[in-house]
């Protein structure tokens, strides 16, 4: 881009078209009730959150069984919201959009080999209200877990429905994950149930998704029944009383299904997520306040009105698709595509053909994305109309300016606003984010979502908002999807989030505040990685990589990566009587690819004698890493073996 430099330098405030702004939906808000502009909503909102999040109840047209009594209970750290209300989330994305929307397309679905299903709200709400009876035949349960482990398939989001219909709870493990990982996440909720698919399509070959589902459960004991879906017809091994059909075990099952009457802060799912240390905690979310706080967010950021057809481009085994693709514009009635395979198959184009072909208005991608495609050049995108188009996000890793102005120029030509969304698995929704009246700065995720108190502070709990000095992002309110807990492990709930600062929720994220209130967010500050926008324990892929019978010892880091924000690094010390060599190289990364998935293989292996280690024995991590990013290396005097250091860096030089 050559007139990059020149935008990268005049530090330009973006503004969104005025038209954009005059029909948005937080526009007609602020309106209807007198509010003239964004910041004095903010403000309004800050004064009294639980008058903020009513009305926002109302606006997403929340519908409930029976009211709540009071919108939020906070005995810290734990929050309710709308207690005392009897609720179901599928009431509102599912059962009411069928009497609302019947043929109404609610999911536009298109898979890597070209077919294409439409598939609209009275279909949807058939099709979860069968498999929904059939998990009841299966003996499912209020509170039971059901694991998911589905490729993009409509009967993912079938699955995650049917099992909250009934009061299930839902944990989708992602279909990249290995069956290893799989079966630490199955044991960990003790499912019932696993629903899984014989396969699937990703850059024209053919993944074996039952097969490792079956290697998974072989130690999962609490799994009862499988139910197999049949994407692609392969000849997959069946259990005699344990696997089912998919299509066999629906068939005849009635239409209708009896929506579970749950109490509003009843857990809705489970999703694990990596921490600093141990195994993925299993975030949990609950029906009611959730389903507000996703909902009025959509709404409200990318600003969906009734003829939108929108795209996330997440898979919906994270957070972004649970809540960014099934929940919220379920809840929205809106139309949705989505699409299972690889983004540059068969060609670069695929995901521009498809925007042009469905007349795509709102596009949700991540940094990761955007700078793969940059790379493949701006040709393939100039291939396709892409006019539809009215508004953009981001979402994973902060967007660096460069992806920031591509994604701009070339997608949204100049028309569309980016909205950088900033949020975690555990908050649920966004909670920094442009509205589409913001003014934009590139890089920056601007402001908090009306009705939550973001701050930075430092060592001691002061605030340094409008200081633009870096520090740690925290939330010292309860906002509505706010995790309920940590499955099974109230005391890590504790000691994550809230032990560091009394009563105030501890993000993980460093980062700074400007003179304007723009939040700028500069990454974790904790052990995890970021990779394409995925979190990955730096230890979890220490473990797996000690659980190969030649390592002894590990330390991995991260490297700062064009692509994808963050590149895997491990430093391996072997075990008596194994030689470093390419072929052990290759080895070690497949085995930690079968232990957690693709997504955790090292991009690069360096074989160490020893590891800079503390006098009791702890390695210095953070040491490690300081020599790939040419930090200042600080005070090395705690260390037991200061030549260790001296030993990373040559492994580092000498093998490039
Ligand atoms: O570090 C932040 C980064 O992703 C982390 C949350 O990861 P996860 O729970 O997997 O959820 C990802 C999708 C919501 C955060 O702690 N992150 C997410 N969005 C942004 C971001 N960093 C900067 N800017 C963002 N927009």
């Amino acid at each position: 881009m050559p007139d990059l430099e020149a935008l990268l330098k005049e530090e330009r405030v973006f503004h969104p078209p005025k038209e954009l702004v005059e029909n948005s939906n937080i526009k007609r808000f602020m309106d209807r009730l007198g509010i003239k502009d964004e910041d004095e909503l903010r403000k309004r909102a800050l004064e009294d959150p639980e008058w903020f999040w009513s009305e926002m109840a109302k606006e997403v047209g929340i519908e409930w069984f029976e009211e709540p009594k009071k919108v939020l209970e906070w005995d810290p750290p734990y929050a309710k919201w709308f207690v005392g209300a009897k609720y179901n989330i599928v009431h509102d994305a599912l059962d009411k959009q069928a009497r609302l929307r019947k043929n109404k397309v609610a999911y536009i679905w298109e898979g890597e080999d070209g077919s294409v299903r439409k598939i609209t709200y009275g279909e949807l709400y058939w099709e979860v209200n069968r498999l929904a009876n059939a998990l009841k035949e299966l003996g499912v349960k209020k509170g039971d877990r059901v694991a998911i482990y589905m490729p993009m398939i409509p009967e993912l989001p079938i699955a995650m429905l049917a099992s909250a219909k009934i009061g299930a709870i839902h944990t989708d493990v992602f279909s990249g994950f290995s069956p290893m990982a799989l079966q630490d996440r199955v044991n960990d909720a003790e499912a019932k149930v696993l629903i899984t698919a014989d396969g699937f399509y990703r850059r024209g070959s053919i993944i074996h998704l039952k097969e490792d589902a079956d290697e998974a459960i072989e130690a999962a004991k609490s799994v009862e029944s499988v139910i197999v879906v049949r994407r692609i017809g392969l000849d997959v091994p069946m259990q005699d009383g344990r696997d089912h059909w998919y299509d066999d075990i629906v068939r005849g099952q009635p239409r209708e299904c009896k929506t579970e009457q749950m109490d509003a802060n009843d857990a809705l799912f489970i999703l694990y997520t990596s921490g600093t240390t141990g195994r993925p905690k299993g975030v949990i979310h609950a029906h009611a306040g959730y389903a507000v706080g996703v909902s009025a967010t959509l709404k409200f950021v990318f600003d969906i009105k009734e003829d939108d057809v929108y795209w996330c481009t997440a898979d919906i085994g994270w957070i972004t698709g649970h809540s960014y693709i099934v929940y919220a514009p379920l809840i929205l009635g809106a139309t949705s595509v989505i699409y299972c395979g690889a983004p540059d198959y068969p060609k670069p184009d695929r995901w521009w053909e498809m925007i042009e072909k469905y007349g795509v208005t709102v596009f949700y991608t991540a940094p990761t994305a955007i700078r793969t495609f940059m790379r493949l050049g701006e040709e393939w995108v100039e291939r396709h109309d892409l006019s539809s188009l009215r508004l953009l996000g981001s979402v994973g890793e902060p967007i660096n300016p460069e992806a920031w102005f591509w994604y701009y120029k070339y997608i949204g030509k100049e028309r569309c606003p980016i909205m950088d969304t900033w949020w975690q698995t555990e908050t649920g929704h966004f909670i920094i984010t442009p509205l589409p009246t913001t003014p934009l700065k590139p890089g920056s995720a601007t402001k908090p979502f009306p009705g939550i108190d973001v701050d930075v502070f430092d060592e001691e709990g002061n605030s340094l908002s409008k200081k633009n000095i870096g520090g740690y992002l925290v939330i010292k309110r309860p906002w509505p999807g706010i995790l309920i807990g940590l499955w099974k492990n109230p005391d890590r709930y504790i000691k994550t989030y809230w032990e560091k600062f009394r009563d105030v929720y501890l993000a993980g994220d460093a980062a700074r505040v400007d003179e304007d209130g723009y939040f700028w967010i500069q990454g974790r500050l904790d052990d995890v990685l970021n990779v394409s926008g995925h979190r990955i324990g730096n230890s979890e892929v220490e473990s797996a990589l000690v659980s190969h019978p030649a390592v002894s010892e590990a330390a991995v880091v991260g490297r700062p990566h064009e692509v994808k924000g963050e590149a895997i690094v491990a430093f391996v010390v072997l075990r008596k009587g194994y030689r470093p060599s390419e072929e052990l190289k290759e080895g070690l990364r497949e085995h930690v690819a079968r232990e957690i998935g693709k997504i955790a293989r090292p991009d690069e292996i360096y074989f160490v004698p020893d590891l800079p280690k503390t006098r009791s024995g702890k390695i210095m991590r953070r040491l490690v890493r300081a020599k790939i990013t040419k930090d200042r290396i600080g005070d090395t005097s705690t260390l037991m073996n200061p030549e260790a250091l001296v030993l990373v860096e040559k492994a580092l030089e000498g093998e490039g």
